[in-house]
C-alpha cells in the first residue's frame, strides 16, 4: 500500500494551525471526512491490491448508519475498538459522540487517545485514521496546537498496526465493537468447526472478535448478506449465536459503486454462556406444511452447463435462459442440442436463477409444454409436477408472478442466483390443501 503515502501526507498536512478557518481549508477537511480516502485509495492502489486483502472503505452514510442504529448509541460507551480500521470510517462515526474541548486539538485528543482503540495490518492507513480523528476533532472547533503530526502516534496510542486474527487484548477491553472486515475468499482454518473448503474472510474476523469479546460487549458489523442467507453458513451462524443476543439486524443493499456485493448491518451483544438467539436471518413468513412449491414439484438446478458441454448423445429439444420467452406456455423444438445427460419431460416450469433483490420479478418463469423430453441450461432452475399435470403448472405460473413471491423472495434470498432450497421453500399461494 506504499501507493497511499502521498495522500496520507496530504491528510497530515491539514493539521497545520494557521489555516484551519479558511474556506480551502473546510473544503478540504470536509472531502476528507466523507468519502475522498476511499475515492484516492481506488486512483492509487490497483484492484488487485485491494482485493487481496479486502481493501474497500465505508462510506460515510453508511458507518453513520451503523453508529446510530446500534443499542450501543446511546449507552456510555468507554472504548470502541475496529479491528480492521482501514483509514477509520467506522471509528469517526463513532467518535463523532464524543466531546470536544474547544481550547485545545491536543487536549480533545488525548481523551479521545483512551476511547479509540484500532488496527490495521497496514501502516499508511493507521496513519490515515489518526489525521482523520484530528481533522474531524478541528472540524468540532477545537484549536489546532500540535507541532507535528508524529504527535498523533503518543496521543492516540490505540491506533496501531497489526493483524486482527492474532491478537484477542483489544477485542477482550473494548465495550463496543465495530467492524467491516474483509470478504474475500480464504481457506478455511485447520481448526474450524463450522465450515470447510473456502470461506468469506468476514466469517473468520466476526467469529473471532465474538470469541474474545467479553460479557456484555456490543458488536456492530457491516457483512456480506451470504452470511445472512447462504445455507452454507448455517453452522457458523448457529456458533455465533451460541454466543451473543442478536440485537439488531437490517439489510443495506449493495455496498457501494465499487463494491458490488449486498451487505446487512448486525448488532449483537455478547452474552457470556446464556442461550443466544437462534437465528440471524431476517424472518420471511414461513408457509403451513404441505404448501410450499416443493410438496407439488420436484426442484433441479438445469443440468446442461454450456461451457462445458461435449456435443454428445442424442438431439433434444434444447431450452435456455437468454431465448426462453418469459411468462407464457412455450414448446420447444426449434433449437436442439445433442446431450447425453438428465432430460426433462414436459410439462414442467422453468425460472430463470439470475435474480436480483428489488428486480421487479424476482422468479420469472416459463411454462414447458410438448411431449418430447427437453434439455434445460444450468441457468435454469426446472420444477417437475409430482402429479404430471399441465393443469398445477398453470397455478405454479400464477403464485410465481405474484408480488408477494417477489417480497418473500427478497425477504429470503439476497444473493444473485435462487437457489433450489428457496424455491422448494416458496409458499406455493392460493393452492389449496
Ligand atoms: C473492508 S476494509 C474496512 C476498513 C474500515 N473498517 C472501514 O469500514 O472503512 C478492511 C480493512 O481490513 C484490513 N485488513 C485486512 N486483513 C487484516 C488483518 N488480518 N488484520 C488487520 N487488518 C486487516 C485491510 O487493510 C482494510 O483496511
Amino acid at each position: 500500500m506504499e501507493q497511499y503515502l502521498p495522500y496520507v501526507q496530504r491528510l497530515e498536512s491539514l493539521l497545520h494551525a494557521d489555516c484551519a478557518s479558511s474556506p480551502e481549508w473546510l473544503s478540504a477537511a470536509e472531502c476528507a471526512l466523507d468519502g475522498e480516502p476511499s475515492r484516492e485509495l481506488r486512483r492509487l492502489v490497483d484492484l488487485a491490491s485491494r482485493r487481496a486483502d479486502g481493501t474497500f472503505f465505508t462510506g460515510s452514510k453508511l458507518a453513520q448508519r451503523l453508529i446510530t442504529n446500534s443499542p450501543a448509541a446511546t449507552a456510555r460507551a468507554d472504548l470502541i475498538f475496529d479491528p480492521t480500521c482501514g483509514a477509520g470510517d467506522l471509528l469517526l462515526a463513532g467518535a463523532r459522540r464524543f466531546p470536544v474541548i474547544k481550547s485545545s486539538l491536543r487536549k480533545t485528543l488525548r481523551n479521545w487517545g483512551q476511547r479509540i482503540a484500532g488496527l490495521d495490518k497496514h501502516a499508511h492507513f493507521v496513519r490515515a485514521t489518526r489525521a482523520r480523528l484530528a481533522i474531524l476533532a478541528i472540524s468540532q472547533g477545537a484549536k489546532p496546537d500540535l507541532d507535528d503530526a508524529e504527535e498523533l502516534t503518543e496521543l492516540l496510542p490505540f491506533l496501531s498496526v497489526g493483524d486482527a486474527l492474532a491478537t484477542s487484548s483489544l477485542a477482550q477491553t473494548a465495550d463496543w465493537l465495530l467492524l467491516n472486515p474483509p470478504f474475500q475468499s480464504t481457506p478455511v482454518p485447520p481448526d474450524c468447526r463450522w465450515a470447510t473448503g473456502s470461506i468469506t474472510s468476514a466469517a473468520l474476523f466476526l467469529a473471532h472478535v465474538t470469541n474474545a469479546a467479553c460479557q456484555d460487549t456490543t458488536i456492530s458489523a457491516i457483512l456480506p448478506d451470504v452470511l445472512r442467507s447462504g445455507s452454507r453458513y448455517k453452522a457458523w451462524r448457529e456458533a455465533i449465536t451460541s454466543q451473543v443476543c442478536v440485537q439488531g439486524l437490517s439489510r443495506f443493499g449493495v455496498f457501494d459503486q465499487s463494491a458490488d456485493i449486498d451487505v446487512f448491518l448486525l448488532h449483537l451483544a455478547k452474552n457470556g454462556g446464556k442461550k443466544g438467539t437462534p437465528w440471524l436471518r431476517c424472518p420471511a413468513s414461513t408457509p403451513r406444511k404441505g404448501q410450499t412449491v416443493g410438496a407439488f414439484f420436484v426442484v433441479h438446478v438445469g443440468p446442461v452447463v454450456p461451457h462445458r458441454h461435449k456435443d454428445r448423445g442424442p438431439a433434444s429439444p434444447y431450452v435456455h435462459a437468454k431465448s426462453l420467452p418469459r411468462w407464457v406456455e412455450f414448446e420447444p423444438g426449434a433449437e436442439t442440442l445433442r446431450f447425453s445427460g438428465r432430460l426433462f419431460k414436459p410439462p414442467f416450469v422453468v425460472v430463470r436463477r439470475t435474480s436480483r433483490t428489488g428486480d421487479p420479478k424476482r422468479a420469472v418463469a416459463t411454462l414447458i409444454t410438448g411431449v418430447q423430453p427437453v434439455a434445460v441450461e444450468n441457468h435454469l432452475i426446472v420444477m417437475v409436477p409430482t402429479d404430471g399435470s399441465i393443469k398445477i403448472c398453470r397455478k405454479l405460473m400464477g403464485a410465481l408472478e405474484s408480488p408477494k413471491t417477489d417480497e418473500w423472495l427478497d425477504r429470503r434470498i439476497c444473493c444473485r442466483h435462487l437457489t433450489v432450497s428457496a424455491v422448494a421453500h416458496l409458499p406455493f399461494w392460493g393452492i389449496k390443501t
